[in-house]
């Protein structure tokens, strides 16, 4: 029987357009794409997405998560259909990119204690920093697992690549990209 195309969808958190996180990112999705799921992106800086700001209103009526009233309402329906969730980000200041964290906060009505969430999805990380040492990416490694822990969700694995500082740099790094695209085909 043909299995049903899973739901991928890709959070971008580069502020540049062809940035080197969206290219890595670029790479897990043609993975994914060559086992025909259907994979969607989302260029996060590009969204007028307000700050949680923890009034604690959330689910004001059933097809509402949140009370506020910007670009995360037409987030919330993608992100709840995904069976994949992925984080592609520029390390900045040792975590995620502003607006990448800015949009996760925003999932607060969706932790695992409300009604509907997110628990059992899939996720992925993917980032890239211009420090040569691995042990750069140790704090947005160990945010990045409490968050997928908290949330419930299973953690397909990581690609951090060091040593990628201006735009463009990720092209010469051939094997964390033939990685990201593993770990895109390995979807099944
Ligand atoms: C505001 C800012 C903060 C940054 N902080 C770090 C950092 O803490 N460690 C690091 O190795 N690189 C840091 N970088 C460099 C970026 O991670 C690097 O240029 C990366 O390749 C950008 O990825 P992008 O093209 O996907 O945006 C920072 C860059 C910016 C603009």
């Amino acid at each position: 029987m043909p299995r049903k195309p899973l739901q991928i969808l890709i959070l971008l958190g580069s502020s540049r357009e062809d940035g080197n996180s969206t290219r890595l990112a670029y790479a897990f999705a043609d993975g994914a794409s060559s086992r025909r799921h259907a994979v969607r992106s989302i260029r996060v800086p590009a969204l007028q997405i307000a700050p949680c700001d923890g009034c604690n209103e959330c689910w004001p009526a059933p097809a509402r998560p949140c009370v506020l009233h910007d670009d995360m309402e037409s987030v919330y329906p993608l992100v709840r259909a995904a069976d994949v969730l992925v984080f592609a980000t520029p390390l900045h200041f040792y975590t995620w990119s502003v607006p990448l964290k800015n949009l996760i906060d925003r999932l607060y009505c969706l932790s695992p204690d409300r009604k509907r969430n997110l628990k059992g999805k899939h996720t992925a990380l993917l980032a890239v920093a211009a420090d040569e040492r691995l042990a750069a990416f140790a704090g947005l490694k160990a945010t990045s697992r409490l968050v997928a822990e908290y949330m419930g969700w299973k953690p397909l694995g990581e690609v951090l690549v060091t040593n990628i500082a201006a735009a463009g740099d990720i092209a010469r790094a051939g094997k964390a990209l033939a990685r990201a695209y593993a770990m895109g085909a390995k979807l099944g």
